[in-house]
Order: structure tokens, then sequence, then C-alpha cells
């Protein structure tokens, strides 16, 4: 959700020019690709059937009990765009019942349109810490911030996309191109987050691996991510299912369609796959404006309607609220269905304790003014405080300063360039160096590339409080800094010859963001400049270099680049890749650069020498044509890493790779079996418990009726409907005869639910660890310096510890060669220091989705385990998806160093 005030009326004159009739669902399916099809699964399983929600559902059911037909509807709605509360979504309340209107607001990153928060640095750069407690430090703080601002739903995080296709616009607020990074950084925040009592939604539910034609429109339905089973199982919904299993509250759908169904209508997908499988007990989100039919989604398993107007807005049209209403009335929609909605709705409520002490918002999305209009989308809006100036920032600067740190990752460090001394003299080019001049907030919703970049663009961003940007750190340490504010290198370069010492910093950056904006050519992909830096970086890093014997490159970049340009130039001595480090900039970059610490990042993605290393379904983002613009994810579960190890295509730089100033071995490492031998499949999965019941008589007429004397405001939606609208609908209801036209496979029979479900995120037997493996890392110090001088980095460093599985050879499945399973990371290491990390692999890490089981198989296990192990799987462990030297085998329990990697 993109939009604020000064878009308000924009959005109006648009919206106006497009008759109210075209808001209107989209017809028939468009063909997809063969192979792929949207199957029916009806109806919705009814939620509150896990202990863990138990005590949320038994509350939230005494609550729905005593709610009217038209409060329940107002509570799985929002009341409109810019409308009533401040928040980017605000949804209808039960005021008689003391339910409150919520308040959702973006972003993954921090509390967006607001002030006196902190901007923290996106999930990319969190995802390159590569740190656990980081992930879990950054979700506390940014769930303190929103309950601080009365945000009661805080949208984020976002594990979709994953990071599939380079060019892809919002892969930045993710953690990286891999399921199982993206898996625990989100579990770790939305447990942070919840902990301070807000509720997390992760999103986007799914397939939203580009940002050009993802939205359904009048014109065009958004584009189909067609997707096989096994690959959405091990690669797509990985992330969605470890967020479930951490208890997440919501989820919200995505704007594009899975298989030719759009998600937030996709049967398949939210009844079976999400709450079903995956045992989802909260509430499912429409993205704002992407709902696009009423009865099919309400059918399909979606419970809140967000912002609450058609996909053309602002004509005070909705397809629930007074339409679902009218749906239930006359029979069409289950009483049955809403009332699990609502139940839904007030259980996440219930569960993150928003019913104790839960702040009222304080603060617009609007304006930033103390006062303003409280309706802002109506014609005449009374006025008053909207702003409290709530300063939530406490000193989480530290936590945002401490991962943009953390994240930053050496690529390369020739002759330890790295750290500088400071002593000598740095020429520092590049307007990637300063603050925009501007302000770091003078492009709405940062959709520009001006100056130092610190996130990417569109709904997924904070204000800046301040920023703190390199120039300014930098000179705090060095007194002889010449900085050319230009991505120009100077035509009459008039600086003295430089010395062989002196150095020269060269910032480059690469924007991207979401598709609501285009930013110099870019439609939030990165259609135009592609994997090469913006404003001629490129060109700039090879001039300088031509100049300056010693450079380091800094790049500010929301993903991987191609450094072929200048990559091998000999002065190009060291990279630094800062991902986007939000508003603490500087420090964090001063502190690695002269050495304060050793840098500890790693690539939460691969850096290929080419566009063209991935196939064209990957490296390519889809074009228009007329209908619907299928994505086929014909690669299956080669991405990233896993693609380019499958054809042996060496990238620049691997997935995992990130150097530090010092040198790390691992010794003692030992692995033991927790839970193995494993059988096959999982054990018979656990029961349903029962589900809240109430009675399903069809609900008096009355009950929907407008208040007597009620004045509607124009564009606010409302439940109710005109009484003789309300007789209407309950005339045909009363008939007890269907007459909606159901989708084939349509029932209303609760069902047991698949053998792989049973907990929150599947089976509770797949989170069984069944090995563990101890590592020790160890400090070993000194490398070569210039001159072959030795240069000792003298202060404490932090190592990354990742463990890939190999499958065991001969099973009946492709598997890519090797896949992250956990990762650690040290505390930091003085000289010599050494430190052990446990890495643990789950039933689910070892396992493979089999499409015709539809369950999770740990291959060349035997039925009975009888002390047969399920065949050798070797854990690889290592500080980089190509730095494996050493296994540990599951068959014989050893663990050997000293090997060939097997990538
Ligand atoms: C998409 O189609 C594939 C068949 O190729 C099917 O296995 C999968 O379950 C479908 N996914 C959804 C969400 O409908
Ligand atoms: C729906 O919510 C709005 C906003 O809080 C409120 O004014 C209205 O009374 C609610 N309607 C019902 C039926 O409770
Ligand atoms: C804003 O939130 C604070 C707590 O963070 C709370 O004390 C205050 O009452 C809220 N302000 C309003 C207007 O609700
Ligand atoms: C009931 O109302 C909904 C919402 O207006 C409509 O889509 C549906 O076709 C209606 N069903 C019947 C049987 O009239
Ligand atoms: C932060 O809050 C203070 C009041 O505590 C207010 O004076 C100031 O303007 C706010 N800052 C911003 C950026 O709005
Ligand atoms: C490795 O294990 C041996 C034997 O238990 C022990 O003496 C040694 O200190 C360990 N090394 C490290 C670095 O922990």
């Amino acid at each position: 959700m993109v939009y604020r005030a000064s878009a308000v009326w924009l959005s109006l004159v648009l919206s106006l020019s497009a008759p109210p009739t075209l808001a209107r669902t989209i017809g028939p399916r468009d063909k997809v690709p063969e192979g792929f099809y949207a199957a029916p699964y009806y109806p919705t399983p009814h939620g509150g059937w896990l202990d863990s929600w138990k005590d949320a559902y038994a509350k939230a059911h005494a609550l729905v009990s005593r709610m009217t037909l038209a409060e329940k509807t107002n509570i799985t709605s929002g009341v409109g765009i810019f409308m009533g509360m401040p928040c980017v979504g605000n949804t209808g309340s039960a005021d008689r019942l003391s339910f409150p209107q919520l308040c959702l607001q973006d972003s993954a990153l921090g509390v967006a349109s607001a002030d006196n928060v902190t901007a923290f640095p996106p999930g990319i750069t969190t995802g390159a810490t590569w740190d656990k407690a980081l992930m879990y430090a950054r979700g506390v703080a940014i769930g303190r911030e929103f309950r601080g601002k009365g945000a009661n739903v805080h949208l984020g995080p976002s594990v979709g996309p994953i990071g599939r296709k380079p060019l892809g616009g919002r892969n930045w607020e993710g953690f990286g191109a891999d399921p199982v990074l993206q898996a625990k950084a989100a579990a770790l925040h939305i447990k942070g987050v919840q902990e301070q009592g807000v509720i997390a939604t992760v999103k986007h539910l799914i397939g939203n691996e580009q940002e050009m034609f993802r939205m359904y429109n009048p014109f065009q339905p958004g584009y189909s991510a067609n997707i096989d089973d096994r690959t959405l199982h091990e690669l797509y919904l990985w992330p969605f299912a470890e967020a479930v299993h951490a208890g997440v509250g919501a989820v919200m759908t995505a704007y594009n369609a899975v298989n030719g169904s759009a998600s937030s209508q996709n049967s398949y997908l939210i009844n079976g796959l999400l709450k079903d499988e995956l045992g989802f007990q909260g509430m499912v989100m429409s993205d704002w404006l992407s709902h696009i039919s009423g009865v099919g989604s309400a059918l399909a398993g979606l419970d809140l309607n967000m912002p609450g107007d058609t996909n053309v807005p602002l004509f005070g049209f909705s397809l629930w609220q007074y339409e679902l209403t009218r749906s239930v009335l006359n029979g069409s929609v289950p009483l049955d269905r809403l009332n699990d909605m609502a139940t839904r709705v007030v259980a996440a409520w219930y569960k993150m304790r928003q019913d104790k002490d839960f702040p009222r918002p304080n603060f617009s999305s609007n304006t930033r003014d103390r006062n303003g209009l409280l309706y802002p989308a109506a014609i005449f809006s009374p006025i008053g405080q909207v702003n409290w100036f709530v300063n939530v920032q406490e000193d989480h600067y530290k936590i945002a300063r401490q991962v943009a740190q953390d994240a930053i990752t050496l690529l390369k460090n020739d002759g330890s360039l790295l750290p500088l001394t400071g002593s000598g003299k740095i020429t520092v080019f590049g307007t990637g160096a300063q603050v925009n001049p501007a302000g770091p907030n003078a492009c709405l919703n940062r959709a520009c590339n001006k100056g130092t970049l610190g996130m990417g663009w569109g709904s997924g961003v904070a204000d800046y409080p301040y920023f703190d940007d390199p120039i300014t750190a930098i000179r705090k340490r060095v007194p002889d800094v010449e900085f050319h504010n230009s991505d120009e290198f100077p035509l009459f370069f008039t600086g003295e010859a430089p010395a062989p010492d002196d150095v020269a910093v060269v910032f480059i950056s690469s924007d991207a963001g979401e598709n609501s904006f285009t930013v110099e050519n870019n439609h939030g992909d990165r259609d135009a400049d592609k994997l090469a830096a913006w404003h001629g970086g490129d060109g700039l890093v090879k001039k300088v270099a031509d100049k300056f014997p010693n450079v380091v490159v800094v790049a500010h970049t929301v993903g991987p680049l191609i450094l072929e340009p200048w990559i091998d130039h000999p002065s190009v001595k060291a990279v630094l890749f800062a991902h986007l480090p939000g508003q603490e900039a500087g420090e964090s970059l001063a502190g690695v650069l002269f050495g304060d610490v050793s840098p500890s990042g790693h690539l939460p993605y691969s850096i290929t020498r080419a566009e063209t290393d991935y196939p064209d379904s990957i490296a390519k983002l889809k074009g228009f044509t007329l209908g619907q613009v299928q994505d086929t994810y014909s690669e299956g579960l080669y991405i990233d890493y896993r693609w380019l190890n499958k054809r042996s295509i060496k990238p620049r730089f691997a997935f995992g790779h990130g150097l530090s100033y010092t040198t790390f071995a691992f010794t003692n490492a030992t692995i033991r079996a927790v839970t193995a031998p494993l059988d096959p499949i999982p054990p018979p999965r656990p029961s349903k418990l029962p589900t809240p019941s109430y009675p399903t008589d069809l609900p008096a007429a009355s009950e929907a009726y407008y208040p007597d004397g009620f004045k509607p405001i124009w564009r606010y939606l409302y439940s109710w409907l005109p009484k003789s609208e309300a007789d209407a609908a309950w005339a045909i209801g009363a008939t007890g005869k269907q007459k909606y036209a159901y989708p084939d496979g349509y029932s209303t029979t609760q069902k047991p639910g698949p053998a792989a479900g049973g907990g929150e995120g599947g089976h509770p037997a797949l989170w069984d660890v069944a090995w563990e493996v101890d590592v020790t890392k160890k400090t070993t110090g000194g490398v070569g310096g210039p001159g072959g001088l030795p240069r000792f980095f003298p202060g404490p460093a932090r190592a990354s510890v990742q463990a890939y599985v190999q499958y065991p050879p001969g099973i009946p499945y492709d598997t890519p060669p090797v896949q992250l399973r956990d990762f650690e990371k040290t505390p930091p290491l003085a000289p010599g220091e050494s430190q052990t990390v446990t890495l643990r692999l789950t039933r689910k890490d070892v396992s493979v989705w089999d499409v015709e089981l539809q369950n999770w198989v740990v291959p060349g296990a035997t039925l009975g385990g009888g002390g047969k192990g399920p065949g050798r799987y070797t854990i690889w462990i290592g500080e980089a998806s190509d730095q494996l030297f050493l296994a540990c085998y599951t068959d014989t329990g050893k663990c050997e160093q000293g090997l060939e990697p097997p990538v």
C-alpha cells in the first residue's frame, strides 16, 4: 500500500476517470500452461483446532457469539482507503462489545509514514548478517515501535518474493534468495514482534517474484505464477510454513495469481495449503486493493478485506462490508464461514493480548501536522488532532547500526588494503557517500535514488528520523578527505597525482522497489538498469581505478550486481557490499573501513559473472502480453546457488561468501543423532481439536439495518444495508434453496486435514531435530599485507558457520547438490580464541516433498527405522556455499576435514 494524503486527490482523479462499472470481478480465468491448475479446496478449515491457540479461540468464541451480522462483517474488512483512523488500513469495529478498529501499518522495516521512529535496515541487510540474535533483536525493536504508535498489526515480515529473479523489485524487503535463510529470519522477526503484543503479517502469499504486471486491474489480470507442487513446498512455501510455526497472527496474500487463480481467492492456496496443511490459525488478509471477488474469496478462505474498497477505490464500493452482509443474508456465503472469519480476527487480537492496554493509534499516515482531516477521503471532513509525536525510538539506533554493520560484506581485499589506517589521504567519489541534499525523506516513499541509498522504494519504507551518512563518518576519522560529490569522474582532475599509498573510496548503488513508482525508468523491478550500478557507477569505478593505485568500492544495493566491468582491475583491491543500511549508514561503514571491527556479513544471494548464467525464467522479467502474463517456474528447485551448482557455473562470489580481516579454522566437528533413525514419513498426524461452534440459523434481516437516522459519509464503507435491501436478501436466503453458482468441488463439510499437517506449520514431527553437529571455530589471525608485509588484524572478529545438506546418492528424487539448512554466528573472537556452535537439522531438513504421497519423505529411510538410518546424508560445514571443506556423515557418525568442496 503506497498512497498518502498528498496522493489522495491524485488517485481520486484517476479513479474518477474509470467508470465504477469497471470495478468488477475479472471474468473467466485465463489459460495457464499445460499441467498447472488451481484445484478446488473447500470448505475453509475452521480455526481453533490447535492447543496453542485454544485460549485465544475460547475468548474469541465468547465475543463473536455476541456479535450481530453487521458487526461480524464490519470487523472483517477495512472501512475504506483514507477513511477514519490514520493507518494504511483500518478495520471496522464492534464498539458495543469494545472490539476496536484495528490499525494495520506498513512496513517490514519500521513504522511507515510516522515521525520519531527508527528507519531500520531492511530485510536483505538483516539476512546478510546471518545472525539469529540480531534478527530477533531487530524484531523486538520493531514490535516495540509499532506498539508505541498504537499499530495493532505490523505488515511484515516479507518472505515473498524470495528473490528468484535478481531483477525483482521487492527482493530487498526479504532476507535473501534461500528458503531457510528467509524462514529462520522471518520466524525470529515474528517472535520478536509478537512478544510485544503486535500482530505480525507474513507476506506475500505467494509467487510475487516480479513487480511488473502483478496487479489485477479492470483491463488485465495480474500475472500468474505457475509453480509445481514440489517447488512450492521446498522453496516458496517453506518460509511461510516456518512463519506459521512461529505463531504468526496474519498472512497477506499476493497481488498476482497462482496457477491462474488470483492469490486472494485461490482456495487450494488459502484453504488447502495455508489453513489445512500448515494449520494457520490467524487471519488471512488481501493485499491493498487486490480483492476482486466477493463471495468467491470468502469461500476460498480470505478473512480480512483490505483496505475495504473494490480494486478501483474511492467510490464507496466494497466487495465485502455491506455486500458480505448481503451474501450471508441471501445464503450465498454460509454464516459458518463468516463466523470463522470473525473468530480468526478476534482470536489473533486476543492471542497477542491486545485486549489489555493496547494504545490507540497516536500518529497519522496522512500528514505530519498535529491537526489534520479526520476522514481524508471524505468531501467534507472534520479536522482534529491526528499526531501526538510519540517518540518510540528508545535506543533502537544501536540495533539498527549493529545490523547495518554486521551485514557489511567484504567480497575482496587484495593485499589487505582494508582496514584503512586513516593516516594517508582519502579521496571519496560518488553521490552515494552523502545524504540526499534535499533531505533523506525528500522523495515520497523514497521513490528516488539520490544520495546514500538506505532502503528501496514503495510501501516497504519508513521515514528517516535523521540520516547518518558515510562522508560525515569518514571525515570524523580522517583529517584529509577530498570528496567529489558526483557520479562523473572530474573532467579535469586537478588533485595532485595520487601517491602510492593514497586510497580512493568509490560509492555505487542500485535501487528497486514497488511497481507503484517508476524511478529512472525502473518500474519497481530493475528493468532499465538491470544488474549494473546506477548513474554510470561502473564507469566511475574504472576511471578512478585508472588513476588511483588503491581503490575501495562500496556498494549500496538492493541485490546482486554484475561486477565484471572492474572487479579484476588491479587497483580495485577491496569491495564492500553495505547492502541497504537504513538510517545508520555512516558509523556502521566507517567502523568496518577503519578496522574497529572486522566485516562479518555474508552474501544472501549469489553474484554471477553474467545475467545469462541463469536461465531466462530467472534472469528475465516477464514483459507485456495481452491477457494474463504467465510466469512459469520452469527451473523448479533450481534458483540462485542451486541452479549454479547444478550447472557447474562458477559465480563471481558465491551465496554465503564474505571475507573477514582475520581467518578462521574449523576444528573438533562431531555429529550426533537426536531422533534419527527416522521412518520415511512422519507418524499419523494428531487430529484436530474441536473448534468453536455457533448457531447456523439465518440471522434476522434487522441485524443488517442501518441505525435509524444514520447519515453515511460518502466513501466510508459500512456493513449495514438499507432495510429494503436487507429484507430482499433475507427473502432469498430464507428459501434455503441455493441459487449461487458454487465452484466445482465446493463443499461445506469440514475435513480431518491432510497427513502432512497437524500442527502450526505442518506435521509437528517435521521439527524434530534429527541430527546435531557441533563445530568449533577458531581465529587463526594474520594475513599477508601489501609488499608481502605481514599485517595482523588485532581486533575481535565474528565468524559465520553455515550448514548445507547433501542428500544420499541413489535416491529416487532429484535434489540440488547442496542446500542451506542452518547457520550460526560466533560472538566476537579475539585472535586465537575459539567458540563452539551447534547446528541442527530437523526431519523436514532431510526430507523431500513427495507429490504422489503428498507428504514429506525422508528418502532412503526404511519403515520402522530398524536402526538403519536413511543412508548417507552429508552435512557440509563451511563459511560460504563454495567453502565447504568439512563434512559430517549421518551413516558413520564421523566428520572429516580437508575435503574438496562438493560444488
Ligand atoms: C499448481 O499446479 C500444480 C500442477 O502442476 C499443482 O501441483 C499445484 O498444487 C498447483 N498449485 C496451486 C496453488 O494451485
Ligand atoms: C463499524 O465500524 C465503524 C468504525 O469503527 C463504526 O463506526 C460502526 O459503528 C461499526 N458498525 C457496526 C455495525 O458496529
Ligand atoms: C499514544 O500511545 C501512547 C503509548 O505509546 C499512549 O500513552 C497514548 O495514550 C497514545 N495516544 C493517544 C492519543 O491515544
Ligand atoms: C447474494 O449477494 C451477493 C453479493 O451481492 C451476490 O454476489 C450473490 O450473487 C447473491 N446471491 C444470490 C443467490 O442472490
Ligand atoms: C518528534 O516528537 C517531538 C515531540 O516529542 C516533536 O517536537 C518533533 O517534531 C517530532 N519529530 C518529527 C520528525 O516529527
Ligand atoms: C578439540 O578437542 C580436543 C580434545 O577434546 C581439545 O583438547 C581441544 O582443546 C579442542 N580444540 C578446540 C579448539 O576447542
